[in-house]
């Protein structure tokens, strides 16, 4: 009953395009479809991705939409004025949100010329960094950024001093075919990197890079707040059965130590936190206390020789605020759980063992002192936040901390049917290789090399029913 009341609901919605009249309060959705337990919404539309966690209360929720505000906000170089001060001196762009466009995932280029925005590139050359970290390039650092303040910026009429971009990147694609077992074809690209002008010298023969595409948000101050003794445990377990998942040591900056990395695509971050403190430095060129140094390495003096926007130009109580709202961030409800694809798909999931890095649920902590409505929550995510061998064909040849080469972190695969809807991408995988569920699978090898055949000789009919429950979940 209560069930078909959702349906009813969800289809008015989506008929008549009026989504969110019911996002708040998760009374109207059944068990079966809860994504993310309080955490869970009933929108789903494209802004499905950016609704707070219904529990909030009245003070939480004025401080998440003054996080959302620093997400949506535009940087600019001093004196311009639309903007804070801070942009570069070097950057990819000048907002979060224009990677994450509604908290969702990015995009590799569409053409051979189109430089790429949410699609960045990593580097480092042989040899470990401090505590473990990639060794970055001397020149470029660890990090790509193909702009810089000469005018790329195109909101940005103050040109002023001119900083080079570092380089220009383009994307070529090559592609395969593959069948299926009863004769159907996919084809398949892979991304080919192709440096443009690179403004201080060649980037060497040994250096190493990996192509990252902006990830969707949604739902991770759940996953932040899974205790680590789960996550190793699950690791144990997999070991038990011929699954090898491990976890990632990383650095954690804040708290000067060794800790579990969880996110990013091979999971080198231990923290929200950081990883924004990270993101802005390296995306938006944004400095902050805990990364108060601008973004030049030594041959880069023009860079250098720009005066920061502020000492930091992010303030502490800006970062806590898009922390807070990036960790009670909302996760949209599955969908279609009373049709009978959905059970038939959830049990083909399991049989091809997909389930086993992908988990379908993980319980929060019995304590979370940071936002103690994130405690014993259900997370229905899909991951096990451990690093897999995939094999060679989805190798970077990058390590990063403890994650080898051909390692990366099993991706949540909530709301994955509603990624067109939200950001208007479907690209999956590390790079954005796959265009869709099918595509992505379809890479899997290493560890999942046995779920990828298991899905190659399905029948038709089983495909299409675990595919509609990917999209459901
Ligand atoms: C230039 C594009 C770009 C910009 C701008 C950007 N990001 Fe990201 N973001 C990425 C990419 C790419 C990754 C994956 C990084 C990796 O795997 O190394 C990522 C990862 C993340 C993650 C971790 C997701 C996960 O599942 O582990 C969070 C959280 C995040 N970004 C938040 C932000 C915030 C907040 C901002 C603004 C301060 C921001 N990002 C700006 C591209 C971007
Ligand atoms: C050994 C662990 C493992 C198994 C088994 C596995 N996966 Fe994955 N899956 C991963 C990892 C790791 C990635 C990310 C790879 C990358 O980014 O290159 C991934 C990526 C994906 C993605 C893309 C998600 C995104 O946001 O980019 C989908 C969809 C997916 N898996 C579905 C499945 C399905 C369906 C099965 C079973 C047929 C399966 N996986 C089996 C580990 C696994």
């Amino acid at each position: 009953m209560r069930s078909r009341k959702l349906g009813a609901v969800l289809l008015l919605m989506s008929l008549t395009g009026v989504a969110g009249v019911l996002a708040t309060g998760d009374e109207a959705i059944p068990e079966k479809a809860l994504s993310a337990g309080s955490f869970t919404v009933a929108r789903i539309d494209a802004s499905a991705l950016s609704e707070p966690a219904p529990a909030l209360s009245y003070a939480q929720r004025e401080r998440f939409l003054r996080g959302r505000h620093h997400f949506n906000h535009r940087w600019v170089q001093f004196p311009s004025l639309g903007g804070d001060w801070g942009l570069g001196p070097t950057f990819i762009t000048n907002k979060c949100v224009n990677c994450h466009v509604g908290a969702g995932r990015g995009r590799p280029p569409v053409s051979a010329n189109e430089q790429p925005l949410s699609l960045l590139v990593r580097l480092s050359v042989p040899g470990a960094g401090p505590h473990e970290a990639p060794l970055p390039h001397p020149h470029y650092g660890d990090q790509v950024q193909n702009a810089g303040l000469m005018g790329q910026d195109r909101d940005d009429t103050f040109l002023g001093d001119r900083v080079p971009p570092e380089a220009e990147v383009f994307i070529d694609w090559q592609t395969t075919t593959v069948a299926f077992e009863d004769g159907e074809q996919v084809e398949l690209r892979e991304p080919r990197l192709r440096w443009g002008r690179l403004w201080f010298g060649p980037v060497g023969d040994t250096t190493m890079t990996s192509l990252r595409v902006a990830q969707p948000i949604h739902g991770l101050g759940l996953l932040e707040a899974v205790p680590d003794a789960d996550i190793a445990a699950i690791a144990a377990h997999q070991r038990t059965i011929g699954f090898n998942g491990r976890v990632n040591r990383v650095r954690d900056d804040i708290a000067k130590r060794e800790a579990l990395g969880r996110f990013g695509w091979k999971a080198n971050q231990p923290s929200l936190a950081q990883q924004i403190a990270a993101a802005y430095a390296s995306d938006l060129g944004v400095t902050s206390t805990l990364y108060p140094e601008m973004n030049c390495p030594p041959v880069q003096v023009d860079c250098a020789a720009q005066p920061p926007g502020n000492q930091p130009e992010l303030i502490d109580s800006d970062w806590q605020e898009i922390t807070f709202w990036e960790q009670a961030l909302a996760v949209p409800a599955r969908r279609n759980v009373t049709d009978p694809r959905f059970d038939r798909g959830e049990r083909l999931f399991a049989e091809a063992q997909c389930a086993v890095c992908h988990v379908p649920e993980l319980v929060t902590a019995r304590e979370v002192p940071h936002l103690p409505i994130a405690a014993n929550q259900k997370v229905r995510a899909f991951t096990d936040l451990l690093l897999h061998d995939m094999g060679d064909a989805l190798a970077d040849g990058r390590p990063d901390f403890q994650a080898g080469p051909r390692d990366w972190r099993t991706p949540p695969l909530w709301a994955l049917g509603l990624s067109q809807t939200v950001s208007g991408s479907t690209a999956m995988l590390h790079d954005g290789r796959a265009r869709n569920a099918t595509e992505a699978i379809l890479w899997h090898g290493g560890e999942a090399r046995a779920s990828r055949e298991f899905f190659r000789r399905l029948p038709k009919a089983d495909r299409d029913a675990l595919l509609f429950f990917l999209d459901s979940i």
